[in-house]
């Protein structure tokens, strides 16, 4: 009786595989890849995927965890004070629990300047200004974090709080009516925490191990280290990952001891992970569109098993799973003009050597506690 191909392939597939750690399957999707060793994984969903039917259905298969890309930031759930637009969120609320996903709920606060909606940059704060900016961003958060509450596993309750030039604060018109963010910060968390006291809770921000991010990760460190003490109820750091493969292949290596050093700290503080926001962004590498692929499958793989190596990251959500739906084009185009090939998937949705380089990372992690997500 003859033995298979594909027995054999996977056999010798097994033989090869690293002792004791989970295999690498044939059929794999990235969830079960990712569950095997305690990881929940997942992808942010924009407008354009969400209306196209396969492309659902591929989030469906290979997702355990669905961001909604926008539609539950406040310029779209707020079009003026006290009124709120809950469809469009509702809409991917509902998608989720009916395919049995976890929901991220991104992001509560976004204290950025040019991330807030119009009617707040021209707000009128009155004589008391700090009650009246506790009052806005109070009652934004307490109604959306409850209103999500049963369905949110995990939120993003601040985002971008730190200017990465600096390492202070971001200034906006929020910092100014309020004395400065950290109020705003604790309230929010306090809030969200009253609201959906199951949900974890997650400070979100993009330093990253590149050079340049010095300031940006001291200054998270911080804000970490203040919320500590304060008794601030954070259960995580959210690490964005929109990180770029550079075109030095040496990077990676040399920039490892930096970003433990920081991941280190943070984890010792008491804090979780949650990878939130991954993708590879290929503007500085050239060549062809398979030595392309290859480069940011090598990167975006070191990348996830440093990560990985941290049994506090419990979640791994990309921003997006297909090429044709990336924001990075319109982020920072490629000098060449060309169309950016960061995601795991191509156009076509079919899969690049990034998914497999992912897969395998996963397979190969050291197992962790379930996600709660
Ligand atoms: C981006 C979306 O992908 C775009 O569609 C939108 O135009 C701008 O925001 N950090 C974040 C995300 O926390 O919310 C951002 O998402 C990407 C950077």
């Amino acid at each position: 009786m003859g033995v298979d191909r594909r027995t054999v392939m996977l056999s010798a597939a097994a033989a090869l595989a690293p002792l004791g750690a989970a295999r690498a399957r044939e059929d794999d999707t990235l969830a079960a890849a990712a569950a095997r060793c305690g990881l929940g994984f997942g992808t942010a969903v924009g407008a354009r995927g969400f209306a196209s039917a396969d492309y659902r259905a591929l989030v469906e298969r290979e997702c355990a965890v669905i961001t909604p890309e926008n539609a539950m930031k406040w310029p779209a759930l707020s079009p003026g004070p006290d009124r709120f637009t809950f469809e469009d969120a509702d809409r991917y609320a509902a998608w989720a629990a009916k395919a049995g996903k976890a929901l991220r709920g991104h992001t509560l606060l976004w204290p950025r300047q040019d991330r807030l909606p119009e009617w707040v940059k021209a707000y009128d704060f009155g004589p008391k200004p700090v009650e009246a900016c506790d009052r806005l961003v109070g009652r934004h958060v307490a109604t959306v974090a409850q209103r999500y509450a049963k369905r949110v596993g995990s939120f993003d309750v601040v985002n971008e709080a730190i200017d990465p030039a600096t390492g202070a604060m971001r200034d906006s018109v929020l910092s100014q009516a309020s004395g400065g963010l950290g109020r705003l910060i604790a309230l929010s968390f306090q809030l969200a925490r009253e609201a959906a006291p199951k949900a974890q809770l997650v400070y979100n921000d993009y330093m990253d191990w590149g050079t340049g991010s010095e300031k940006h990760r001291l200054g998270v460190l911080r804000l970490l280290e203040s919320l500590r003490k304060g008794a601030i109820p954070v259960d995580a750091l959210g690490v964005q990952a929109h990180v770029t493969a550079p075109a030095d292949r040496g990077a990676a290596q040399r920039r490892e001891r930096d970003w433990r050093a920081f991941l280190d700290e943070v984890t010792q503080m008491g804090y979780k992970l949650v990878v939130t926001e991954f993708d590879v962004d290929d503007r500085e590498i050239v060549g062809d569109v398979a030595e392309r692929d290859q480069q940011v499958a090598d990167y975006g793989k070191r990348w996830a098993e440093i990560a990985l190596s941290y049994p506090q990251l419990t979640t791994f959500v990309t921003w997006g799973l297909s090429d044709r739906f990336s924001w990075l084009d319109s982020f920072r185009p490629r000098a060449d003009g060309q169309h950016k090939r960061g995601c795991l998937y191509d156009d076509d949705f079919q899969p690049k050597p990034l998914r497999a380089a992912l897969i395998e990372a996963f397979s190969a992690a050291p197992a962790r506690a379930r996600p709660s997500t």
